[in-house]
């Protein structure tokens, strides 16, 4: 049987040594040593068994262990309120919380189906810069030194070269086209154009366009209304009436403004068609033969139509958004309502 002593200095090896990592440990050792049946007592009772002549000594050894026993207990309490800190112990078996879903913007998710629905006929998209110089957004479409659309009311000039402005349309796409791909070409361009208005619901200084453009041999005004037509029933439905304007533009000859019938009251008259049942969505018209030449093609033997129309028009007419500033003001409660389309 090993003596008093003996036990008492292989426990106090044992505590020296102990080291909790956590709580659980602690309380462990706290079982071991102090409990109500732990060692500390179990080494008092043995107390009975001393002689008496050395009772005195035996009680300062099991003293000086006790206090090293609930030293060592001690020293380590912090792991309880550290733990008591952390909470409850982490459930794997809870639902886990949900993440908030994006969603794409609605001038996006419109320029997409344009863009898709005219790739289902063979167009391809074509992109071109946003800063462009004065030959591809106006020289080139026609657009000369004295037309009012340069005006300075409307196109940002980039001030440090008076012959660069932020473009004004995606019709410059079209130029970059003729510029460098072989014919024939049939491309759809989207993009971001800029012009200096004051921003109100009905404007703003950036808007978005997608411009279209197909020159080949034989290329007929009958084909721009087929293509048209195809766009207005895939956007639209069946059934919404289309009907083409004569028009104005420097690049196209002829040129037309393209309606659509009101797709919010259906053609009876209401405050987005200004009470005529009639919106416009685009213009149009048949490549000027003056165009062409700027880029050495002869009008003798390729011919071409060409379209360009605002994506938040027909964003406003899809959605019914009545305020343009809505689409870029960022605020989550307008963003959130395309969530599920
Ligand atoms: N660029 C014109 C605008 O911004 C729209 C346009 C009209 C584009 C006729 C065309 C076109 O390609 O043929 O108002």
């Amino acid at each position: 049987m090993p003596s008093l002593q003996e036990l008492i200095q292989t426990h106090e090896q044992e505590i020296n040594a102990f080291q909790p990592a956590n709580a659980a440990d602690l309380e462990a050792y706290r079982i071991k040593y102090l409990g109500t049946k732990g060692i500390v007592k179990q080494i008092f009772g043995e107390m009975k068994n001393v002689p008496v002549e050395q009772k005195k000594e035996a009680g300062q050894l099991l003293n000086a262990f006790k206090q090293l026993a609930e030293k060592k207990y001690e020293d380590f309490q912090h792991l309880q309120s550290d733990a008591a800190k952390k909470g409850p112990a982490l459930d794997n078996t809870l639902p886990g919380t949900k993440l908030p879903l994006g969603t794409r913007h609605p001038l996006r998710m419109i320029e997409n189906r344009i863009v898709s629905i005219f790739e289902k006929i063979g167009f391809s998209v074509a992109t071109g810069p946003e800063i462009e110089d004065d030959w591809h957004n106006f020289t080139s479409l026609n657009i000369h030194k004295d037309h009012p659309a340069r005006d300075m009311q409307d196109t940002f000039y980039v001030a440090q070269n008076p012959d660069w402005v932020l473009r004004t349309h995606t019709s410059s796409v079209q130029s970059r086209i003729l510029e460098t791909q072989p014919l024939p070409v049939r491309v759809i361009c989207p993009g971001r154009v800029y012009r200096n208005e004051t921003i109100s619901a009905r404007a703003h200084c950036f808007f978005h366009q997608c411009e279209g453009l197909y020159v080949d041999k034989n290329v007929s005004f009958a084909d721009l209304k087929q293509t048209l037509y195809y766009f207005v029933t895939e956007m639209f439905g069946e059934g919404t009436k289309v009907r083409f304007r004569p028009s104005y533009f420097p690049f196209t000859e002829p040129s037309a403004e393209m309606d659509i019938s009101c797709t919010i009251c259906g053609g009876d008259g209401c405050s987005l068609c200004k009470h005529t049942g009639w919106v416009e969505i685009m213009g149009c018209g048949m490549v000027h033969p003056d165009m062409l030449r700027n880029f050495n093609i002869d009008p003798g033997v390729y011919t071409g139509f060409a379209f360009g129309m605002g994506v938040e028009r027909i964003t406003q007419l899809k959605f019914q958004v009545n305020d343009l500033r809505l689409y870029s003001q960022n605020d989550v409660r307008f963003l959130r309502q395309f969530q599920s389309i």
